[in-house]
Order: structure tokens, then C-alpha cells, then sequence
């Protein structure tokens, strides 16, 4: 039995570095989401299915959504159709695009903002392209996602209009825990498990396909009373394994940093091993004990 402990731990490092990665992934720079200050922000309960839908000083149709392409069919804005616009107007006689989807979120002075950028040419004007800054003003009393509304634009024109201030209160800006990287970690682990849990069935039919030769419905039978003993005994031996190790290894560091002769901090490989391969606890109890002998 205690010839499990490398191949096992193996695997739990393994796992270990997977989750190290996952974990990292999680951390770094999710879209639409930015630490500041020691606060976390989310705008993405903010990505809608139908846009956001309010009107410019001069009575247009301003179609907005937050960290995603418009759901509302552009017409005619004058940018290539591959790209994601984030918002437009509804003017006389054309779409304007407010700007292209950017999930960079910036903090200015206190005012979480989002820049839109690269949308329809401006009219009458050469290089000069729609443009927006949206401020998310954290509000605890706006309990819904909160209307967006047109703060200023420039030309003032509607039909001129090409850079537009569009102010937001909704308690969606207002700095929040990190409950996203539990929950994304919880996700994570389950995902994890159950690719473990495909593995096994993929693995354990084709064991009885090629190995047993079973055939038809047979094949999927692999949840029998053997197997589920096997696995259990295996998941036992698999913790036991672990903890035994990571007590042999605590063990080890404890016993190395009580002994002050600076020789006894090499091992030999052969203790090494020793320590390893511990996996019954009655014998790594007995070591323990001449360890604080020494
Ligand atoms: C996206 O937003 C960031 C932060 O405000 C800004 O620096 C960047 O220029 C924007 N990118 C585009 C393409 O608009």
C-alpha cells in the first residue's frame, strides 16, 4: 500500500499547480471588473440582453449595454460589421456608434468610468470618430441597474453630436467583496471533478470494451459493487497517503529546524525516502518520538 504515495501525490501536485493556475487566471484581470484601493469593482450583473434603452437632449434613441456588443441591429453607422459597437444612436437618418465594447474599467478621482472609442466618423469632421465616457456613480438606493442618462454631448447638435457623457447611478458601482473568486473557485473545483468523474467513466468503459470484452449495455456497467469498492478503498488509501505525507514532511522541517548542528540538515537520500514511503502512522508516530530524542 504505501507504494501508492508517489503516484498519488504526484497527481495531488498535480491538481495542486491546475488549481494554482486556475486560481491565478481568476485574480488577474477578469473583463469588466478592476481592484482599486483595496476595493473590488464587477460591472458585469450590468451586461443585459436588451439594451439599455434611454433618449439624447434632442430626443433620440441612445441604445446602450455594458460589456458586450449591442443586441439592438445596427443600421448604417458607418464602422465594418465585424466589430462590437457597445452603443449607438438612433438618429434621423442613420445609427451612430457611440464607440466599440472595451471591458477596461477606470478609476478617476472616485468615478469608476468606462471609455468607448473607434465608433462612426464624425460628421463633417476627418479622423474624428464617436467616442464616449461612461461614470458609474455608486448609488445603495438604486436597487435595479439604474437608468443610464446623457450628461453632455459635443457638437450639442443631435445630429451633430459625436462625444457623449452618459452618467449611471446604480448600486451595480459600488465597491464589493470578493465573492466572485469564491464562487469562481467553487465552479472551478466542480469542473474539475467532474472531468475527474468523465475520466473514470471513459477509462472503466473502455476496460470493459477491450479488456472484458463485454458488449452493448454491458460495456456501461461500470458503476458494479467491485468497482465502487475498489474506488472507495482507493480515495481512502489516497488521503491516508496525503496526510501521512504532509505530517512526514512537517515532521521532517520541525525536526531539521530543532537541531542546530547545521549537518543534520542534509538528509540522506534514504531517510528521504523513508519519509516518503511513511504511510503507516504508527511508524511515523515511533520516528517522531526519536526526533525529539536526538
Ligand atoms: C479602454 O479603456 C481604457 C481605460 O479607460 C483606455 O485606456 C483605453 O484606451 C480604452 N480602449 C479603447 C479601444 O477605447
Amino acid at each position: 500500500m504505501p507504494y501508492y504515495a508517489s503516484g498519488p501525490s504526484a497527481l495531488l501536485w498535480a491538481i495542486c499547480i491546475f488549481l494554482g493556475f486556475g486560481l491565478a487566471a481568476l485574480a488577474g484581470d477578469t473583463p469588466c471588473t478592476l481592484h482599486h484601493e483595496g476595493n473590488y469593482y464587477n460591472l458585469n450583473p450590468l451586461k443585459a440582453s436588451q439594451d439599455y434603452e434611454f433618449e439624447t437632449p434632442g430626443g433620440h434613441s441612445f441604445y446602450l449595454n455594458v460589456c458586450r456588443r449591442v443586441t439592438t441591429d445596427p443600421w448604417s453607422t458607418g464602422v465594418p460589421d465585424n466589430v462590437d459597437i457597445a452603443g449607438l444612436v438612433r438618429k434621423d437618418h442613420h445609427d451612430f456608434a457611440v464607440g466599440l465594447v472595451n471591458t477596461t474599467l477606470e478609476m478617476r478621482g472616485t468615478e469608476l468610468m468606462l471609455h468607448l472609442s473607434n465608433g462612426s466618423p464624425c460628421p463633417g469632421e476627418n479622423n474624428l470618430y464617436g467616442s464616449s465616457s461612461i461614470r458609474f456613480l455608486c448609488d445603495p438606493s438604486v436597487y435595479g441597474a439604474g437608468k443610464p442618462m446623457v450628461i453632455s454631448q459635443f457638437p450639442e447638435d443631435d445630429n451633430q453630436a459625436c462625444q457623449y457623457t452618459v452618467e449611471w447611478r446604480t448600486h451595480f458601482a459600488c465597491p464589493t467583496g470578493e465573492r466572485g473568486l469564491i464562487s469562481g473557485l467553487i465552479v472551478f473545483l466542480v469542473i474539475i471533478m467532474m472531468i475527474f468523474l468523465m475520466l473514470l467513466v471513459v477509462s472503466s468503459t473502455l476496460y470493459n470494451r477491450f479488456v472484458l470484452r463485454k458488449r452493448g449495455f454491458d460495456q456501461l456497467a461500470w458503476f458494479s459493487k467491485v468497482h465502487l469498492l475498489e474506488l472507495m478503498d482507493f480515495c481512502i488509501e489516497l488521503f491516508r497517503s496525503t496526510v501521512d505525507n504532509v505530517r512526514s514532511s512537517g515532521n521532517r522541517w520541525a525536526r531539521s529546524t530543532r537541531n542546530l548542528n547545521p549537518a543534520s540538515h542534509q538528509w540522506s537520500s534514504r531517510d528521504e525516502e523513508q519519509a516518503m514511503m511513511a504511510a503507516d502512522p504508527l511508524e511515523d508516530h515511533d520516528r517522531e518520538l526519536q526526533g525529539t530524542n536526538v
